[in-house]
């Protein structure tokens, strides 16, 4: 296939796209600056540059690039401003959906969020509904719902919900800002009742779902924690001393059953191993 994958810079897009290259598919990869592409080309992949809150750009890269599938992996969490991240979920996915539309592009398979559905002690599935009366970030559950809406408006669009990643190059990695804040003792949980998965198992799964069907999937491992009980196990993982916690919302957890289905089924089942695969067990 010949697969554009935007945002093939992250965390997840820079190990889709040498799987993706390695498999034998034509792989065009997206990114704002020319120089964070080359990786992707050094792995087989075409680099272009697009910014995915500009219509025109997405359209001129669709239009060149001429996808069997689209893999959308577009995030903005780097300064963490979630007002920013929630613009390119709205306006971004609506960009590449509808030059998908225009090039008759039917696949794509799309990076949410797992941690979206009305707060319960209970993990759910993916029937959950999308929060209303949301107690964290206001702009979170709109976007979300959003980048869905749109993603499942395509003929053959996938939405993975994917847990809070941890392993390389994510915010639970040493150096990354989970990470260092938990040096000092200090954990700042994004949800109470929380579903993880490892990266790597994140990236499987965005390759495996190029041939599911319609519809939303979990991506989350076996193991939903509470913060109170993750929490001091980063702490201490990452060599902080007590553990001071603050959440920002009670949120949900998620069940796997249905990518388990599918065929996906998570190379690392807990987070507890390491933990956050932070200490080697050798
Ligand atoms: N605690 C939390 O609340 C939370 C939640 C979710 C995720 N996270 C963290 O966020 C990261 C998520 O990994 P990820 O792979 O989804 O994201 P990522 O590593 O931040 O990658 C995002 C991708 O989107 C691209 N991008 C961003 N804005 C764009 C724009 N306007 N136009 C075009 N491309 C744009 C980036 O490309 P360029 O920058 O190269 O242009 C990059 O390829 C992890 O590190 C995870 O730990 C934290």
């Amino acid at each position: 296939m010949r697969i554009l994958v935007a945002g093939g810079t992250g965390v997840i897009g820079s190990r889709v796209v040498p799987l993706l290259t390695a498999a034998g598919h034509d792989v065009i990869a997206t990114s704002r600056s020319i120089d964070r592409l080359v990786p992707a080309t050094a792995a087989g992949a075409e680099g272009v540059v697009m910014d995915a809150r500009d219509a025109a750009s997405v359209d001129a890269v669709v239009d060149q690039a001429d996808p069997d599938a689209i893999v959308h992996l577009l995030t903005d969490l780097a300064t963490e401003d979630f007002a920013s991240n929630a613009q390119v979920r709205i306006v971004g996915t609506r960009n590449l959906v509808s030059a998908a539309e225009r090039a008759g592009v039917t696949r794509m398979v799309a990076e949410s969020i797992a941690w979206v559905g009305e707060p319960d002690t209970e993990p759910g599935d993916e029937s959950v509904a999308i929060a209303r009366d949301p107690d964290s970030d206001e702009s979170l559950f709109p976007a979300v719902e959003s980048l869905e809406h749109a993603v499942l408006g395509l003929e053959n669009g996938v939405v993975l919900r994917m847990g809070m990643l941890y392993g390389r190059g994510t915010w639970f990695w040493r150096g990354g800002r989970a990470y260092e804040r938990a040096e000092d003792g200090v954990v700042v949980a994004t949800v109470r009742h929380t579903s993880f998965v490892h990266a790597d198992d994140a990236v499987r799964a965005v390759v495996q779902a190029l041939d599911w069907p319609h519809g939303i999937v979990n991506i989350v491992d076996d193991d939903p924690a509470d913060a109170d009980e993750w929490a001091p196990e980063l702490v201490w993982a990452a060599g902080g001393g007590e553990t001071e916690l603050s959440v920002r919302s009670r949120g949900r957890a998620s069940t796997n059953a249905l990518a388990a289905k599918l065929g996906w089924v998570p190379e690392h089942p807990t987070w507890r191993d390491g933990p956050f695969d932070l200490i080697d067990r050798a």
